[in-house]
């Protein structure tokens, strides 16, 4: 058995063209760069934020922003160069088959579970509390049967109802993203420009709490692996400005997912880049205003840990503030979910198309030109998993997932500069190997200001994937079983060495 087998480039684009398996190329860059931001801001901001400023960073929490955002530049790099270069769907798992080998394209694709379903999951949980909070101001309380922890069927439902918008067609789903991430934005905006006449300068003081201060509402932090390995002090400080940026990376996650999109772009060269790069840099602004603002109103041992935007404006006596911001909390959630859920589904796709995963999940349906059949399998998990598991714990499970993917994607560029330099890339990262290893690195500097739970999960679950490669997977291949198929693979490797 090879586990290093390599899927060639070639091979991977040439899936891409047949017909049975072609998904429609209709978006452009800003369809590109509105996925990007409609996936982007979220639960991060939203929820996350109060948590951080609260209990880990205080103000200083703008900071943990800029260096979650630092790290998620680094990692887009890489992410823009790949995309560019292997322009199929599946994201770091399709980039890895072809660049590392099919042991690690599969951890990477089992990773990315992590971070596309339990993170909708995750999102799907919160949107449920803000949809009770607005059913609530408008004087209606959904029945305690639908909705509560372990059995939330109001996340389930609007799951679900997702699901079938995407299988409708990526276009529309598209459409519909757009005009709820004019909503979200605006929201956001509307929290910094509303939020600036309420800023004290002495919320500012101190800007960094001094390591030990108690958090918000008496909530204690869990220590991070750094922590309880005694190279990192109690909570606040420089270095709960560390800890806070492995939370709220939370809020970046998604311009990743652009990539997992590039099969269906018109123009993935010059596109891609564009839209993972652009989104990100929207995003990042939008944080640290919105991070600077909040503090600002509120003084951090004040902040609100469930939602923080929302109570900001309530505290200064704008509860109508409050209702228009929890609404595009609603909105904004909805876009996360869906494109999550998107993403998810065509990582299955191309893991199927490969056969990795059983073929039915890579059949293309003839009417709506989508992957119906994994889509609704997507949906139907995530809902399940958003019923019957709370999940907001879990953000930093799916944060683990997702820097993980990140050093895996940053090694697969610096190892396809190698072996490939002949390929064709749209988009090359600058400063090789420098900005690849400052990736690595950063990555994995927030990985240790996880907690030891968070560790444990991840190894965990990575653990279980190993087992499924062995089980099934490995003798499933496409590449392994079909000789057809690997001769060609095969001929390209050796007149790749001959070349
Ligand atoms: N970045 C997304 C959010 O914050 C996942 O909800």
């Amino acid at each position: 058995m090879n586990l290093w087998r390599t899927k060639t480039i070639e091979q991977s684009i040439a899936d891409t063209e047949e017909p049975e398996h072609q998904l429609r190329k209709r978006l452009s860059a800003l369809d590109l760069t509105v996925f990007g931001v409609g996936v982007v801001i979220g639960t991060g901001i939203f929820v996350l934020t109060g948590q951080a400023a609260g209990v880990q960073a205080g103000p200083a929490v703008a900071l943990s922003f800029v260096f979650a955002g630092i790290a998620c530049a680094l990692a887009a790099l890489c992410y823009a160069e790949f995309a560019s270069t292997v322009p199929v769907a599946g994201s770091a798992y399709t980039f890895a088959y072809a660049s590392l080998g099919e042991l690690v394209a599969w951890i990477i694709g089992w990773d990315l579970i992590l971070e596309m379903a339990l993170g909708a999951s995750t999102v799907a949980v919160g949107w449920s509390t803000y949809f009770a909070d607005v059913m609530s101001s408008a004087g209606i309380t959904i029945p305690d049967w639908a909705y509560g922890e372990g059995h939330n069927l109001v996340a389930a439902t609007i799951v679900l109802l997702l699901t079938a918008v995407i299988c409708a067609g990526i276009k529309i789903s598209s459409h519909v993203n757009m005009a709820m991430v004019v909503v979200k934005v605006g929201v956001v905006l509307f929290v910094i420009i509303a939020g600036l006449f309420y800023v004290k300068a002495s919320n500012y003081s101190p800007f960094i709490p001094p390591s030990g201060s108690a958090g918000a509402g008496g909530v204690e932090s869990t220590p991070s692996l750094l922590q309880e390995l005694g190279f990192a002090p109690g909570t606040f400080g420089v270095a709960g400005i560390f800890t806070a940026a492995a939370l709220v990376f939370f809020a970046f996650i998604g311009f990743d997912i652009v990539a997992t999109a590039a099969e269906e772009t018109k123009k993935p060269q010059r596109d891609v880049p564009i839209g993972i790069l652009g989104s990100l840099a929207i995003c990042t602004a939008l944080y640290v205003a919105v991070s600077l603002v909040i503090t600002g109103m509120v003084k951090y041992t004040d902040i609100q840990v469930d939602a923080p935007l929302a109570e900001a404006f309530r505290s200064v006596g704008r509860p109508g503030f409050a209702t228009v911001i929890s609404v595009g909390a609603l909105f904004g959630l909805t876009t996360v979910m869906m494109i999550l859920m998107l993403g998810q589904s065509r990582v299955l796709f191309a893991m199927s198309r490969d056969r990795l995963l059983p073929p039915v999940f890579s059949k293309v349906s003839p009417r709506f030109g989508t992957p119906v059949r994994t889509t609704v399998t997507t949906g139907v998990v995530v809902a399940l998993i958003s019923t019957f598991v709370p999940l907001t714990e879990l953000a930093e499970l799916v944060n683990i997932g997702t820097l993980f993917a990140f050093i895996l994607v940053a090694v697969g560029v610096l190892v396809l500069r190698r072996t490939r330099p002949d390929l064709r890339r749209g988009f090359r990262v600058p400063g090789v190997p420098v900005v690849p290893v400052l990736a690595i690195l950063t990555s994995f500097y927030l990985m240790l200001n996880l907690p030891v739970e968070t560790w444990i999960r991840f190894l965990i679950w990575m653990a279980l994937g190993v087992v499924v490669y062995f089980v099934y997977a490995a003798g499933h291949s496409r590449l392994a079983t079909d000789p057809h198929y690997s001769r060609e693979a095969d001929a390209a490797a050796s007149a790749r060495r001959k070349g």
